[in-house]
């Protein structure tokens, strides 16, 4: 499956990188060439020999080394690749990178490289949330970087939570998906609607909801690694910009609109916003004063963005999706919304108290289209916008029949 795809991966010194082994022995099987760069820490976790003897390459660690610049200059590392992996990522390796610091060998090939780089993050919880590594990831993310993971657990130093590194396994499936999947969307444009909407009451206060945006942030970045050009119209979440996408910051309904009509044409379109359906009449610009009677706001419809870019014209995407969050029975209720909107597609989910849709990580949703309806089963939301993301590439370029 990974026949004759060159893999560099850069391994750092993290107590994860004895894991290195075992990706390279199943990389290996699937057929890649595999070459590894070892940062001088990571030689005190693994062995040249024993990564060497398992790529069956030789190891590269030091930038100075004459026989090596002589053999195999970094430019030429870098160049020899179709994917560079950094697994483990150190918070250290991943501030260099952020920085574009070339102080060893594994920084200066990842500074020449202008090849697809993936890193799966592993480090100390209090490290992962720290601010630097915090706007570090956000720096890299934006430059294209795609960052596996990392996963919540027991931690070698004792502790529990967010930065253990993936498994190999799962940095095997994104390598695959890259080279599978990867340019399935090229030439095609989307869009995406993502989080609440806050709408004003006055300049402090505002009409929101509990939408995290993790959803369809995640679904503009499925379709970013499928090679979509896409843009992502966010209303307030706490979500980092999705790397390789054009993103639009918006506050309330009608900007989200706006924006959205902006970015048309596209081909694709996929509201996951939760979009306030009312907002305020006349917001006012002087907070409110509690002087003892209790103000009562009066509501007005906001525009309906879905049902809007699904009207027929000439800008209609070739393909809407929208999202039904319900209570009760989610599939009775999801097919005449698809029709009242208009749009092709209709993601429905329950957000009934208890499923904890709404902000948490994972999601069970059915896909309802004109004349089907398929249920998945709960996944993370980031595996039900990869689902989907090649959903819609099936749509636009249906995969060949079975033999
Ligand atoms: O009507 P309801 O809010 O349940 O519809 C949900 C779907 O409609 C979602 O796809 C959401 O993004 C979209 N929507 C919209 N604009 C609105 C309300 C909902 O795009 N004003």
């Amino acid at each position: 499956m990974l026949q004759d795809k060159r893999i560099l991966l850069i391994i750092s010194g993290g107590i994860a990188a004895y894991k290195c082994l075992e990706l390279i022995r199943r990389l290996r099987e699937q057929g890649a060439a595999v070459r590894c760069v070892l940062t001088k820490s990571a030689t005190e976790f693994v062995t040249p020999l024993s990564v060497a003897a398992l790529s069956g390459d030789k190891v590269y660690s030091d930038l100075f080394s004459l026989t090596d610049e002589h053999e195999m200059g970094h430019i030429q590392l870098s160049r020899d690749a179709d994917l560079l992996v950094v697994v483990p990522a150190t918070a250290n390796i991943l501030a260099r990178m952020a920085l574009g610091i070339a102080d060893d060998l594994a920084t200066t090939v990842l500074l020449a490289t202008d090849t697809k780089v993936m890193a799966a993050p592993s480090m100390n919880v209090r490290m992962w949330e720290h601010e630097a590594t915090v706007s570090n990831l956000h720096r890299l993310r934006q430059r294209g970087i795609e960052i596996l993971g990392p996963d919540s657990g027991d931690m070698a130093c004792g502790e529990y939570g967010e930065g253990r590194m993936v498994e190999p396994a799962d940095i095997l499936a994104a390598i695959q998906a890259h080279f599978v999947d990867g340019g399935r969307l090229a030439g095609l444009r989307a869009l995406v609607t993502s989080g609440p909407t806050h709408e004003p009451i006055d300049p402090v206060r505002y009409i929101a909801n509990r939408s995290s945006g993790k959803q369809g942030h995640a679904i503009a970045s499925a379709l970013a690694k499928l090679g979509a050009d896409t843009t992502l119209v966010s209303g307030p979440t706490r979500e980092l910009d999705p790397g390789g996408v054009n993103v639009i910051h918006v506050e309330t309904a009608r900007e989200m609109l706006t924006a959205c009509e902006e970015a048309l044409p596209t081909d694709i379109a996929v509201c996951a916003a939760a979009v306030s359906d009312w907002r305020v009449k006349q917001a006012v610009d002087q907070k409110i004063k509690k002087d003892g009677a209790a103000p009562s706001l009066s509501l007005t419809e906001n525009p309906d963005i879905l049902q809007t870019l699904s009207q027929p014209g000439n800008d209609r995407p070739r393909l809407v999706v929208g999202f039904a969050a319900e209570t009760g029975d989610v599939l009775e209720k999801a097919p005449p919304k698809r029709a009242r909107k208009g749009c092709d597609w209709i993601v429905a989910n329950d957000v009934s108290p208890g499923t904890e849709t709404f902000g948490g990580n994972t999601n069970q949703v059915h896909l309802i289209t004109e004349s089907s309806s398929e249920s998945w089963p709960q996944m993370s939301k980031q595996d039900v916008a990869v689902t989907l993301a090649r959903r819609i590439a099936d749509q636009f370029h249906p995969p060949a029949a079975a033999e």
